[in-house]
């Protein structure tokens, strides 16, 4: 049987990469978090003095980021000139710039066509270098990346829901006060990158899972019910 392509999009909090990454763990596939690339190339502008509202001078940057982002799901690393930056692009400074570097179409240009070839090279089973296909995960992969993945879904929950699972990410709780400091940057950034991206609604053929009433074990359950019964008619 050739590789499975397994596409997940959906807005912030949803949990699409903890558990795309879980997904694709238990499935034995490689894992592409393409979230990281767009916060890889921000952390990259920064570093390297690139006035973000300069649009050419980003779009250039981008285009010679040098980048090395593993696809194994137990050990997933990315690497930036020689630096690992797996934490950095985690924090807030990164998450409050990210959508200026995302919302350039120059760069989803370039990042798109380097996500196409990782997948590509993962589901091809000469060359695959983790398992026998992928998991990858974003907000425009059903639609534009890969919207011939053999299995597409949009991982959707609550607004409600999405922010109480940021406010614990981040700052360890979901009084209403985490909840208050977290709302307006999921919001601000959904907004943001909605202008170049539509990741609320499921596009045709793409199954929505809603994982607002549920664990993440039943998300993960959820998705891998979808992989077999859409994959499996392969
Ligand atoms: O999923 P995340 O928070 O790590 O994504 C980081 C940013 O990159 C966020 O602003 C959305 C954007 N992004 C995108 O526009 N397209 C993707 N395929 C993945 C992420």
């Amino acid at each position: 049987m050739s590789a499975l392509v397994v596409a997940v999009d959906g807005p912030s909090g949803s949990g699409k990469s903890s558990v795309s990454r879980e997904v694709a763990r238990r499935l034995g596939l490689a894992y592409l978090d393409t979230g990281a690339m767009y916060r890889a190339a921000t952390w990259w502008c920064l570093h390297t003095g690139v006035a973000l509202d300069d649009r050419a001078a980003v779009a250039q940057a981008v285009r010679d980021l040098p980048l090395d982002q593993g696809v194994n799901p137990d050990a997933p690393h990315v690497v930036v000139d020689g630096t690992p930056v797996d934490d950095a692009i985690r924090e807030t400074r990164i998450s409050a710039a990210v959508s200026a570097v995302a919302t350039n179409l120059d760069v989803r240009d370039e990042l798109r066509r380097r996500q196409r070839a990782a997948i590509t090279e993962q589901a091809d089973a000469s060359s695959f270098s983790h398992g026998r296909g992928i998991v990858a995960e974003g907000r425009d992969i059903t639609t534009v990346v890969a919207p011939d993945a053999d299995v597409r879904v949009l991982l959707t929950a609550s607004e409600e829901a999405r922010l109480a699972r940021r406010a614990r990410d981040v700052h360890g709780s979901d009084d209403a006060a985490s909840v208050d400091a977290t709302r307006d940057q999921v919001l601000r950034r959904d907004a943001d990158d909605s202008t170049v991206v539509q990741f609320h609604v499921a596009a045709d053929g793409v199954v929505t899972v809603d994982s607002s009433d549920l664990d993440f074990e039943q998300t993960v359950a959820a998705v891998l019910a979808v992989v077999e019964q859409v994959g499996g008619q392969r």
